[in-house]
């Protein structure tokens, strides 16, 4: 991979590390300010945390990493600590702990950050693995805008009144090229050694030997999707993955998370609002078992993660991984649908610049995509800074999500990045494409 200078230059990665913390916070406070103060304490979900918990977990995260951990700080509030470490209490206990109030939070984070700013100043951002090209600084960029996006799924699963809005995304001509894309057999770099800011289990590059495969040129649409519910694939066992089959059933599951059918057709509730739903948009809201299912239905699967990063990082020409489809340059707003710049993921077929070489679109930003693997580390995988960020998450019992979301910002998503959830799981913003073997 050859990295743009802006990534390997301290000054270049300390002004990126600025702006990435910056741009963080004015979401977190977009996100925490949109709604009154009893809103931020409620609990919308027991799947969620109350918006005041996220709040000042991110900062007292940044408190551990930066403060203490790279300037040797002592701590600010020592006896927060346990309140806001996320494997002492599961999201659906923490209204009940003694959390700090919003406003109190609220100061506690800009506290931390005004010191981790006078540490990222005087940091050589050289000399330690943590403070190497700025890493743990862009870690906790990543941070922060990862649990934005956890806000933003509460937000979401929150009743009542529209408390966010945002513009459409601007509609393209509609999309007419081919609805598939072979990739060639043969070898290819997965994951990476250079991306500064990758986490742990990105790393580190190695090969893979893929064979040929052919993946949809597009996410699969609320139009096709349809077509499967009102195919009855909801109530045909053959479709399912046996876990799947008995969650259905159990928890009455006919569509996708928000959906509830009205006079004929499919409404949804996005944001506070309700409509009917875009047929032409990306399917959102499916666990795991509902892609698996659909992609079986239609005589097609999942792809790996392995044939999905391929799709997205492998230049045919060149024969290298590129940081993106597009190639090695940062995401603009031409290229993919990030950083909560709508509040819905955009017309299949949308941003043609942000197509990889063989034509495949969308693969960063609008949904995340389910994958047919299992959340596992790479050969010569280093837990790195701490175990519980990956390491104690590998196994069967979580599936592989790539590409990122409307919702992700561009500092927390890349070809190579790895995301996981329960295969049960729809409240996240998550969608999937589906695949077929190459010919032999
Ligand atoms: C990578 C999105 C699964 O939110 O559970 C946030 C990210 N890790 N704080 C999560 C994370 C620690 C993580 N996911
Ligand atoms: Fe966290």
């Amino acid at each position: 991979m050859t990295a743009p200078e802006s990534l390997t230059d301290p000054e270049s990665l300390r002004e990126r590390a600025l702006d990435a913390l910056v741009t963080a916070r004015d979401r977190t406070a977009l996100l925490t300010s949109c709604v009154e103060e009893p809103e931020l304490t409620a609990q919308h979900s027991p799947l969620m945390s109350p918006l005041v918990w996220d709040l000042a977990h991110i900062g007292n995260q940044e408190e551990l990493w930066l403060l203490r951990a790279v300037a040797g700080r002592e701590p600010m509030r020592p006896e927060i600590d346990g309140l806001y470490d996320a494997f002492e209490h599961p999201r659906a206990e923490r209204p009940t702990l003694p959390l700090l109030p919003p406003e109190e939070a609220r100061r506690y984070a800009a506290d931390v950050r005004g010191r981790a700013l006078d540490v990222l100043e005087s940091s050589t951002l050289r000399g330690t693995r943590l403070t190497e090209a700025g890493f743990a600084f862009g870690m906790i960029a990543q941070h922060e805008q990862q649990h934005d996006e956890t806000m933003l799924i509460t937000h979401q699963l929150r009743r009542g009144p529209a408390a966010l809005t945002a513009p459409d995304p601007v509609a393209g001509p509609p999309f007419t090229g081919p609805a598939e894309v072979l990739v060639p057999g043969g070898p290819f770099t997965m994951g990476t050694s250079a991306e500064p800011w990758s986490l742990d289990n990105e790393r580190p590059a190695h090969q893979r030997v893929v064979p040929a495969f052919h993946i949809d040129t597009t996410p699969v649409t609320n139009a096709a999707y349809q077509a499967f519910i009102e195919d009855g694939g909801y109530q045909d066992a053959r479709w399912w993955a046996p876990g799947g089959w008995d969650h259905i059933r159990e928890h009455a599951i006919g569509a996708p998370l928000y959906w509830r059918r009205e006079g004929g057709q499919w409404l949804r509730r996005r944001f506070g609002v309700t409509e009917v739903v875009p047929p032409d948009e990306p399917v959102l809201h499916v666990c795991w078992y509902e892609a698996d299912a659909y992609a079986r239905w239609a005589g097609r699967r999942l792809p790996t993660e392995a044939e999905w990063e391929k799709a997205a990082r492998h230049d045919p020409v060149s024969g290298r991984s590129t940081r993106y489809p597009w190639g090695d340059a940062d995401p603009t707003p031409e290229h993919a649908n990030l950083g909560q710049r709508h509040l819905r993921p955009a017309p299949a077929g949308s941003y043609p610049a942000g197509a990889s070489p063989l034509g495949v679109r969308q693969l960063i930003g609008d949904v995340w995509e389910w994958t047919a693997s299992d959340f596992e580390p790479y050969p010569g995988f280093a837990p790195f800074p701490y175990k519980e960020y990956s390491e104690v998450f590998f196994g069967s019992e979580h599936k592989v999500l790539r590409g990122g979301s409307f919702a992700v910002d561009p500092v927390a998503c890349r070809g190579t990045f790895r995301n996981w959830d329960y295969p049960i799981r729809r409240q996240i913003f998550s969608g999937f494409r589906t695949a077929r073997d190459g010919a032999a």
